[in-house]
């Protein structure tokens, strides 16, 4: 009814409004007065975490995206190898695992079958599973041996908005906690980071504040049959995480590529007016990056895409090449994903509503996928 959508045409608008309280929520209690992370609820012992040699990460889609961020922040933070893997491939190809292995088992639903069966397989080859999860009592969450939940409060739409920000941070606070009890050479930057993080909700906030001119931009694509999305470093996986949302909302097609890849093949793909959305790194921090990156965007335009640009504010260089500038908040270089994906589930909302589609129920999908 309209009530339960808050007054919204649908759950998927209320729930990518409800973002920077399922953020601010997903925080709360979990970073202690002097500024430290107090995880207390993860029943793996800080011994059992300093044992730890790697780090497996398993999921399906969307979940898989927040996964392959929290690869660069655990790698980052802590520099134990982390592999993230799709949860139906898992299994299928005899993974290395032990009882130093610590895999991350990341579902809204806490029932998907194809997770499930992957941390199954884990624990039966002695590993430690923890389950990031928004549904509480569910079967991963039961079935695996310590949980950090999510506080994004139920998600209704299909599509996952406001549950990815929320594994987003949960994968944060893991990636620094692991830091924190491992002790990390990064130790300035982790304290630094947990107070950015304190800040986020705010940042999210701001995003949604300025979504006017990208669900006008939206509309006056509804016509085009591709949008690609190009990405690096955390931002690769935003791209992903676009692409998908149009996919399963606007029956487009849509692909992300990690923009080093283009040269490779994809350039190919680029046809005159074809809208390319571009996520741009900070211009701060890894600044190679972001030079790479304004370059691909040259490249793209000299064969016609009309580029559909996200970048930091105060980032002049991509005002020349940008037929579209979105702009995006400051912030450390791997949280940028929180607010770099916002305007993408606008775009993706925006456009499908405009094709006529419902964008709560779309076609041939259901909310939790409980077969493999
Ligand atoms: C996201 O928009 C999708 N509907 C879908 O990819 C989803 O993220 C995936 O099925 C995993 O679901 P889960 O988080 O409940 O395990």
């Amino acid at each position: 009814s309209a009530a339960e959508k808050g007054g919204y045409d649908y759950f998927m608008l209320k729930e990518i409004a409800e973002q920077p309280k399922a953020v601010a929520d997903t925080l709360l209690g979990r970073i202690d007065a002097s500024g430290s992370l107090a995880l207390d609820e993860v029943r793996i012992s800080a011994g059992e975490l300093r044992e730890v040699d790697k780090v497996v990460i398993v999921a399906c889609g969307t979940a898989f995206h927040a996964g392959m961020i929290a690869k660069y922040a655990i790698e980052h933070w802590t520099r134990i190898p982390c592999e993230v893997e799709l949860a139906s491939e898992f299994r299928y190809r005899d993974p290395i695992l032990d009882a130093r292995s610590l895999v991350i088992a990341i579902s809204q639903s806490g029932e998907t079958m194809d997770t499930l069966m992957a941390l199954r397989h884990a624990r039966e080859q002695g590993s430690k599973v923890l389950a990031i999860c928004n549904t509480n009592g569910s079967t991963i969450p039961r079935e695996s041996d310590a949980v950090l939940y999510t506080h994004a409060g139920p998600e209704v739409a299909v599509a996952s908005t406001k549950a990815f920000l929320t594994q987003l941070v949960a994968c944060y606070l893991v990636a620094l906690y692991l830091g924190q009890v491992r002790g990390t050479k990064w130790g300035d930057e982790i304290s630094a980071v947990i107070r950015d993080l304190s800040h986020i909700s705010g940042e999210v906030d701001r995003v949604l504040e300025t979504m006017e001119p990208v669900r006008a931009l939206a509309r006056s694509l509804a016509g085009k049959r591709t949008v690609l999305f190009l990405g690096r470093h955390v931002g690769y996986p935003v791209a992903l995480e676009g692409a998908l949302k149009l996919k399963e909302l606007a029956y487009m097609h849509a692909e992300g590529f990690a923009a080093g890849e283009l040269k490779h093949g994809p350039i190919a793909l680029i046809e005159d007016d074809m809208p390319v959305v571009v996520v741009v790194p900070s211009p701060r921090g890894r600044s190679v990056l972001h030079d790479k990156i304004v370059s691909n965007i040259q490249e793209i335009r000299a064969r016609g895409a009309r580029t559909i640009v996200i970048a930091e504010e105060g980032d002049e260089a991509v005002v020349p090449y940008a037929d579209h500038l979105i702009r995006i908040p400051a912030t450390p270089t791997l949280l940028q994903p929180l607010v770099a994906t916002v305007p993408l589930q606008v775009f993706a909302c925006e456009l499908a509503t405009a094709r006529g589609n419902d964008v709560d129920q779309p076609r041939n999908l259901a909310k939790s996928v409980t077969v493999e």
